[in-house]
C-alpha cells in the first residue's frame, strides 16, 4: 500500500540557527495510529508543523502523494487536521461555535451540516454546553478540548495532535483516549503521556535531539527500560 505520509531526509533549523530536525525520514500508512514521544525540545512539534506546510525546509514531505509546497497546501490542509500544542494558536473567534464551524464553513458545507458537525464535535469532547462561550475566557483544559473539536469538525483524513491530553482532567483525558481509539483516521500524536500511546498507538516513534532514535511496536519499545531512560522518557 502507498504511504499516506512520506518524509524523506527532512532537516530544519529555526531562523536563530537552532537545529531542530536532522535528517528525519518516516513513512506512515493510511489508518496507522502513531505516538511520537521524546524529551522536551526533541523536535516533535517541529516535525508535526511540517505536515501541513506551516514549516518548510530542505528534504521532502509528501501527503497523499502531494509534495508539501505552496501550490498543494490548500488540498493538504483539507486532509490534515492539526491540533497545536498551545490552544491559543488555534482559537480566534468570538464564540466557540464560530471556531468549531470555521473549518466546515471553509469547506463550503450547508448550514445544517455545519450545525451537525459543530454539535457532534463539541459532544465528542464533552463541551456541548459551550457553543456560545468566548474561547478566550475558558480554562486551559477547556480551550484544549475546543481546539480538538475545531479539528474533528473538519473530519480530516489525517489527525495530527500535539499534546492532546496536556491539561485535561482525568475524566476528559479518559474520554478523549476512548474517542481517539475509535476514530478510523490516521493519527499522529506527539505526547509525554506514555499511557496514551500504549492505549491508542500500535507504533511508537522516539525522537531525541532532532533525530528519530527508535521506531517500532509500542509494546516492545515501552518494555525497553534502557531505551526509555536514554531518551529521557523515564
Ligand atoms: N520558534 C523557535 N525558534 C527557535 N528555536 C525553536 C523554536 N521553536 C522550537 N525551537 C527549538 O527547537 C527544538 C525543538 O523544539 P520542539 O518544539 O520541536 O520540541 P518538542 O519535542 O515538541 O518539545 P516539547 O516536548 O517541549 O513540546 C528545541 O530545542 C526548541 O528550543
Ligand atoms: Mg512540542
Amino acid at each position: 500500500m502507498d504511504a499516506i505520509i512520506q518524509i524523506q531526509q527532512l532537516s530544519y533549523s529555526y531562523p536563530d540557527g537552532k537545529e531542530a530536525l536532522r535528517n528525519v525520514s518516516l513513512s506512515v500508512e493510511a489508518g496507522e495510529k502513531i505516538g511520537i514521544v521524546g524529551a522536551n525540545g526533541a523536535g516533535k512539534s517541529t516535525l508535526l508543523l511540517h505536515l501541513n506546510g506551516i514549516l518548510h525546509s530542505d528534504g521532502s514531505v509528501k501527503v497523499a502523494g502531494m509534495e508539501c509546497m505552496k501550490q498543494n497546501l490548500g488540498k493538504i490542509r483539507a486532509l490534515v487536521g492539526m491540533v497545536f500544542q498551545n490552544p491559543d494558536d488555534q482559537l480566534f473567534s468570538i464564540t466557540v461555535y464560530d471556531d468549531v464551524a470555521f473549518g466546515p464553513r471553509y469547506q463550503g458545507l450547508e448550514k445544517e451540516e455545519i450545525d451537525k458537525r459543530v454539535n457532534d464535535s463539541l459532544a465528542s469532547v464533552q463541551m456541548d454546553e459551550y457553543a456560545d462561550r468566548n474561547p478566550y475566557h475558558l480554562s486551559g483544559g477547556e480551550k484544549k478540548r475546543i481546539a480538538i473539536a475545531t479539528v474533528l469538525s473538519m473530519e480530516p483524513k489525517i489527525l495530527v495532535l500535539d499534546e492532546p491530553t496536556a491539561g485535561l482532567d482525568p475524566r476528559a483525558r479518559r474520554e478523549l483516549i476512548e474517542l481517539l481509539r475509535t476514530l478510523p483516521q490516521t493519527l499522529l500524536i506527539a505526547t509525554h503521556d506514555l499511557d496514551l500511546v500504549d492505549s491508542i498507538a500500535e507504533r511508537m516513534i522516539i525522537m531525541k535531539d532532532g533525530l528519530i532514535s527508535a521506531d517500532g511496536p509500542t509494546k516492545v519499545l515501552l518494555q525497553d527500560k534502557k531505551l526509555l531512560l536514554e531518551n529521557g522518557l523515564l
